[in-house]
Parts: C-alpha cells; sequence; structure tokens
C-alpha cells in the first residue's frame, strides 16, 4: 500500500472513533479526541465542525448518521419567541450539542453559544444546516425526509430569521462579531464575507427544498427576491482586483447622493496600498472580507472565498481569478499546510484593538493567521470544480507530509504554517475529516455535485424539485 493510503485508512479509523451516538444510534462526532488534554467543549458534536465529517460519511454510503444528525438538530432549533427576549431567536440553531444522562435517560442539550468564548452567537449553524440537507438530499434521493413537515418548518424558520427586516440598509446579513468559524473577537462583525457566502448558498438550496405550496409560497417569494441584490451587491462591491483597486485609489470622499461613485464613503487612505499593488497579482482578484461605511476590508478570507466558488457565488471568471491568487501566493496563503484561514494577520495596535489582546490570536496563530486543514476540502472541491485540479492535489501532498505524524492538528502557526498551532487540539475531527474528504473530491469529482451550484445568474429556471 502507497503511504496516501495508509495514511487514508488510519484517518478513517480515528474519524470513526470520534463517533457519539444517542440511543443505539450514531448522530455526530465530537470535536477533537485530545487525549492529552482537558476536552473543554471539544467534547461536544458542533454543527459546522461536523459538516465535513457528514459529507465524507454520505461519500463512503453511511447515511444513518448524517439523517440523525439533520433529524435532531433539527430538533433542538429554537421553535418559539422567548417573551422575556433573553433566549435566541426563533429559528435559530445551537453551536453544538452532546449527549447527557439523568435519571429519564438520555436526552440531547443544545449549546447556543453559551459555552464558548465570549458567548457568540452561532449565526453559521442553521446555514450549514441547510447546505448538508441539500448534500443529504441529493446523495440519497430521500426526499421524503426533506417533505416532512417538520423539516419544511425549520426551513422557513431559517429564512424567517434570516430574511426578516432589521434596522438595515444593504442585501447582506449583519451579524455580531464570531458568529461563524471565527468564533472570537476579530473585527469581523458587520458584514462578513464567510457569512455573507453561507447566507446566499442557503437562499439557493433553500429554493430547491422546498416545496412549491401555500404555505411557503410566502417565504419562497422573499428567497428569490434576496437573491439577485445579494449577489450583485457581493459580486460587485465585495470584488477587489487591480481595476478595483485603482477606481477606489482615486475615490473622492464626502460625497451625497443616490448615484454618487463612491456609496460607502470609503477613504483610499484606509485601503492597504502599498501592500496590495505589490501583493495582488495582475491576473487575481477575491471577494474582501467586509463592507459597511468607510470600511473595505482587504485581509484574504479563505473560508468565504472557497465557497464562494463552489457555490457560484462567483462568476466563472472571478473563480479563475481566486484560484490564480491561491496558486500565486502559495506560501502566503498555503504554505506548508493548506491553508491560512485569512492573511495577513492582525499586528500591532490593530491586533489590540481589533481583538481585544487576544493572546491565541496573536499574529499569525489560530484565527488571526493561522492554517487550517479543514480548509482543504473547500480548497480541493473549489480547485475540481474550476479545472484546477494540480492546486488540489499540490494540497493534499503538501498536507499528507505532515497530518498523520503531527497526530491531525486543530490548526497550524507562523507566517508559513510550519508550527503546530501552539493551543492547538490533537486528533482534531475536522482536521481528519477534511483532509478525508478532500482526497474523496479528487478521486471522485462526480459527487461534488452534492455541494456545488451553477454560477448565479438571474436568468437561471427556477430549481425544479423533483430534479433535485
Ligand atoms: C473553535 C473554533 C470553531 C470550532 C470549535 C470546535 O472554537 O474556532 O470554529 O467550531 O473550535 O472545533
Amino acid at each position: 500500500m502507497d503511504q496516501m493510503t495508509i495514511l487514508r485508512e488510519k484517518a478513517w479509523d480515528i474519524l470513526k472513533e470520534t463517533m457519539i451516538h444517542f440511543g443505539q444510534e450514531p448522530v455526530g462526532t465530537v470535536a477533537a479526541l485530545d487525549p492529552h488534554v482537558n476536552a473543554l467543549n471539544y467534547d461536544q458534536c458542533f454543527i459546522r465542525d461536523f459538516i465535513s465529517a457528514a459529507l465524507v460519511f454520505l461519500a463512503k454510503g453511511e447515511t444513518t448518521i448524517v439523517y440523525n444528525f439533520l433529524l435532531q438538530t433539527l430538533r433542538l432549533q429554537i421553535k418559539e419567541t422567548q417573551l422575556d427576549f433573553l433566549e435566541p431567536g426563533r429559528g435559530l440553531m445551537p453551536a453544538s450539542f452532546k449527549v447527557v444522562y439523568n435519571e429519564n435517560g438520555e436526552r440531547l442539550q443544545a449549546d447556543f453559544g453559551d459555552h464558548a468564548i465570549g458567548r457568540v452567537t452561532p449565526v453559521d449553524s442553521c446555514l450549514w444546516w441547510v447546505f448538508l440537507l441539500r448534500a443529504y438530499v441529493r446523495a440519497t434521493g430521500d426526499l421524503g425526509f426533506c417533505h416532512t413537515p417538520e423539516c419544511q418548518k425549520g426551513l422557513r424558520l431559517i429564512m424567517e430569521l434570516c430574511l426578516s427586516a432589521r434596522f438595515d440598509m444593504y442585501p447582506t446579513l449583519l451579524v455580531p462579531d464570531g458568529a461563524c468559524m471565527i468564533d472570537r473577537r476579530m473585527g469581523i462583525n458587520g458584514h462578513p464575507l464567510e457569512i455573507q457566502s453561507l447566507f446566499y448558498m442557503a437562499l439557493r438550496a433553500t429554493q430547491e427544498l422546498l416545496i412549491r405550496n401555500n404555505e411557503n409560497a410566502k417565504t419562497l417569494k422573499a428567497v428569490k427576491n434576496r437573491i439577485n441584490p445579494l449577489v450583485s451587491h457581493l459580486r460587485q462591491h465585495y470584488w477587489l482586483d487591480l481595476d478595483r483597486l485603482n477606481i477606489i485609489y482615486r475615490y473622492k470622499g464626502e460625497e451625497y447622493g443616490e448615484n454618487v461613485l463612491n456609496q460607502f464613503n470609503i477613504y483610499p487612505e484606509s485601503v492597504p496600498y502599498s501592500q496590495l499593488s505589490d501583493w495582488l497579482p495582475q491576473e487575481g482578484g477575491y471577494f474582501v472580507g467586509n463592507l459597511g461605511p468607510s470600511q473595505l476590508d482587504c485581509r484574504f478570507f479563505s473560508m468565504g472565498n472557497l465557497m464562494a466558488m463552489i457555490t457560484g457565488l462567483s462568476t466563472r471568471d472571478q473563480a479563475q481569478k481566486i484560484l490564480n491568487v491561491i496558486e500565486i501566493k502559495w506560501s502566503d496563503l498555503v504554505g506548508y499546510m493548506p491553508m491560512k484561514i485569512c492573511f495577513p494577520a492582525l499586528k500591532g495596535r490593530d491586533w489590540e484593538v481589533l481583538t481585544g489582546c487576544d493572546p491565541k490570536n496573536r499574529p499569525w496563530s489560530y484565527h488571526n493567521g493561522g492554517n487550517w486543514p479543514v480548509l482543504m476540502w473547500l480548497l480541493v472541491a473549489s480547485a475540481q470544480l474550476h479545472q484546477r485540479s494540480g492546486i488540489g492535489q499540490w494540497a493534499l501532498e503538501t498536507a499528507a507530509q505532515r497530518l498523520g505524524k503531527d497526530e491531525w492538528p486543530e490548526y497550524y502557526d507562523g507566517k508559513n504554517g510550519r508550527l503546530i498551532g501552539k493551543e492547538a487540539r490533537k486528533f482534531q475531527g475536522w482536521t481528519l475529516s477534511g483532509f478525508l474528504l478532500a482526497l474523496e473530491y479528487q478521486d471522485r469529482p462526480e459527487i461534488l455535485d452534492w455541494i456545488s451550484f451553477e454560477p448565479w445568474d438571474s436568468d437561471l429556471p427556477e430549481p425544479d424539485l423533483e430534479s433535485v
């Protein structure tokens, strides 16, 4: 057997050990199985962490665990508005859950961020849930589950929560800091790219999954009305390449009225020109991290950009440009472990103010420019979908040299990802599943159909449920 096959088998064996059961049934996987440190909340099943594991199980034909997970997390969703408004909003899904035992037997206990650092809101959970439901339906053909009143109601509540009118003026989703994979203060409050990519994906998936009937008509209409403005906003205002950089460079501030060029009143001085004009390749481009009044966060955030390529938020041309950046800036964005969660790291006063002097998020560590192997499946998937499979192969070979030897760490540190993360867990579930899933996609690109979408185009016909 070659080295890759041995590593693959080992990873699969450990991943199976991370499974947790409810009753006699598998229902999820723990975040990490590190025997050396206190588990803290890593003994729970996190919704976002389980997604890559679920996709591996689907790829291997083990569908029961995915069905159970979807059903049980749906039951943990908040279904009623609490009168004291101290509880999470209707439609929200937990960050994680665990099995607890008492005199009446077992039950699943949801955690809505109460046990996370800083009590962050898990906005991304319900969006990932929709993503997984679609993948499950496509992989198994089990439309019956998706058509149950319980499931349809769950989808409606998620959309109600995302689409209700609040104080915002943009088609994007306004969220607090740390509402996604980066679940600590990192200056990504407002309209972070990861959430916008997931939100857009969830709208498209819901269009496929909601039955056309009277009960769903209002939600379907609201979904349809939102996709176009959202995509136009993101493709236009979040996009950064040299042409855009030149336009922004000559922006005038303090303009009033509907037809102004600099709609967000961005002061060119706030954009790091000297770095970007050196760094950004001529043939590259990417979606920026955040946009708000006088704010354009030019950091490269991998999750949002990769997701954009998989779900057709980017045009085909934009996807090629993002992959060009990754390829040309390989040592910055991938280095010795695919791949950086964001680039560059916040340093000095920026680090002090934006992270609140968080020592775990010091420059080039953890969420602040650390390298996260889980991102590998998204990298391999995007590269495959856009005919650049060499990028995925390169990433896999780089990772395979380290992951097993280093005992599957949660993340890596350092400018090029050479150091095992200072506080990283070992035997991290989504490191194992991220690697396994990347291998599946590299070998069997046809199953990418479960997770991908055609690039969005307002002329696309509405998805026909029966053809899902
Ligand atoms: C950390 C990560 C978060 C992940 C959790 C469990 O809190 O920031 O994204 O879900 O660990 O692995």
